[in-house]
């Protein structure tokens, strides 16, 4: 059975916050960012909700492909910011793509929570059989985003990214003599499917953050209502250091695939002094490493669809058939992730 992600969409608007204009809010200035973290500016979704930023990025995505919506079995929403509970949000954004029955719910594993949606996916589809499954990351962190602390307010920002998955060996016992059916069918065989990479392999763990070092409470918290996102930058940069080499190697000896068969790396964008590290301590070249953080900040679930889809938006499948991408996360929980990838 072979799971591949075929699409890739993603969508930001609202107001471009750049670190000048954030220095007139709070005791910073924009070499302190840029040198500490590589972000230059972020959006701020002012007008719209978390559910219309995801609807828009799968929108996106599927306008990319040519699929019969009936057959998206399964949508997976990732968020810490979501607008509802009941019904969860990924009930929303279907019934506005116009999906008419799929398996729908949010899941929250903060900034790793596209890659644990992506593993509860690849595991759903194989045991429940689903042709397709969307699965989505939308973040409004700037509801959450306390303006007067600048060691968490220069680091945030608004998005959505978006992958659709599909099942290659999906058995839905078709009818060939109904004729709607039968040109579904054709349909898909001639569309054009340019995004070709093959799931091979999924990580997920986390570790209890007893200390605290990442919180953001809900808004209805009995104990603290203080609902404003609070770090420990350090302890939170020590661990994704940390985690993200062992998910690298743990990815790497799993499948017994050498470093140098890896064409991109696509972390979460987070910091690029992260970055810059785990490129180096997995001596695995700079170059590899696909960043667009300058221009989004930490968007925690969105951040490595986002990422995603810019990177395949120039990427040269043909040259790089058979080689690897890995896409990796670390956030909240304390949790990580990540995903092996095979381009076809
Ligand atoms: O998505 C979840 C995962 N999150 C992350 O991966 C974030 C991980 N952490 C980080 O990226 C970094 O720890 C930060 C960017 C958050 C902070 O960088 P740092 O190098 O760890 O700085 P620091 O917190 O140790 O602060 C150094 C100094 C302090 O001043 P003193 O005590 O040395 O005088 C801070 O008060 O920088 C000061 N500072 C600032 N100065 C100007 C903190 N924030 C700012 C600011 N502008 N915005």
């Amino acid at each position: 059975m072979s799971i591949k992600i075929i699409s890739t969409g993603s969508y930001a608007v609202g107001k471009k916050l750049n670190n000048h204009m954030l220095s007139k809010i709070v005791d910073t200035n924009n070499q302190w960012i840029v040198e500490r973290t590589g972000i230059e500016s972020r959006y701020i979704a002012e007008d719209i909700t978390t559910e219309e930023l995801a609807y828009n990025s799968c929108k996106k995505a599927i306008e990319k492909i040519d699929i019969n919506l009936d057959e998206i079995g399964l949508v997976i929403f990732s968020t810490v910011t979501g607008d509802t509970s009941v019904p969860s949000s990924s009930f929303t954004i279907s019934g506005k793509l116009g999906i008419k029955n799929a398996v729908c719910f949010d899941l929250n594993a903060a900034c790793s929570g596209f890659i644990y949606s992506i593993a509860v996916a690849n595991s759903l589809i194989k045991s429940i059989n689903f042709k397709y499954a969307i699965v989505v990351g939308a973040e409004r962190l700037s509801k959450y985003i306390d303006w007067k602390d600048r060691s968490t307010c220069i680091l945030f920002g608004d998005g959505a990214g978006c992958a659709i998955l599909e099942n290659t060996c999906y058995n839905n016992n078709i009818n060939l003599t109904d004729n709607d059916n039968f040109i579904d069918i054709v349909k898909n065989s001639i569309s054009e499917k340019k995004i070709d990479l093959e799931l091979i392999d999924t990580i997920v763990g986390g570790k209890y953050d007893q200390k605290r070092y990442l919180t953001m409470n809900s808004k209805y918290s009995i104990e603290d209502d203080d609902y404003y996102i609070k770090m420990n930058g350090r302890q939170i940069y020590k661990f994704a250091t940390d985690i993200g080499i062992k998910i690298i190697d743990d990815l790497l000896k799993k499948n017994n695939i050498s470093k140098k068969e890896v064409c991109m790396i696509i972390p979460h964008q987070a910091n690029l002094r992260i970055i810059e590290t785990l490129a180096d301590k997995s001596e695995i070249n700079l170059e590899k490493w696909f960043v667009n953080l300058s221009k989004y900040g930490n968007t925690s679930s969105a951040s490595v669809p986002i990422a995603m889809d810019e990177a395949m938006r120039n990427f040269d499948f043909q040259s790089n058939k058979g080689r690897y991408v890995i896409m990796l996360a670390f956030g909240g929980g304390l949790s990580y992730g990540g995903v092996l990838l095979k381009i076809n």
